[in-house]
């Protein structure tokens, strides 16, 4: 299990042990964390799972695929930091992990 913390703008904060291998958006999902719709279900096509990684995790999280990198373009608002998290692994070194939920959804 690795600790996945996924805090939204109202400030409230879900700390989630979350299965290695498993999707950030899967445990937000199944822990109702509000604001990850995940529309399309992680198939990197719908930008509803959207959210900023904490500037202190952006190196180990890592750089989108390109993929995701044009789907970034259709969320809310994206910044630099701007991820979808149906496409973030969770592996041990995540243990941790800040997430904020944007304002809203695209
Ligand atoms: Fe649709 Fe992540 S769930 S892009």
């Amino acid at each position: 299990m690795t600790k996945i913390i996924f805090q939204t703008t109202d400030g409230a904060r879900y700390d989630i042990d979350a299965p290695n291998g498993t999707t950030a958006m899967e445990n937000a999902v199944k822990n109702d964390v509000p604001g990850i719709e995940a529309e399309c279900g992680g198939a990197c096509a719908c930008a509803t799972c959207h959210v900023y990684v904490d500037e202190a995790w952006r190196e180990t999280v890592g750089e989108p695929e390109p993929m995701e990198e044009d789907m970034l373009d259709f969320a809310y608002e994206p910044q630099p930091n701007s991820r979808l998290s149906c496409q973030i692994k969770v592996r041990p070194e995540l243990d941790g992990l800040v997430l904020y939920v944007p304002e809203e959804q695209a």
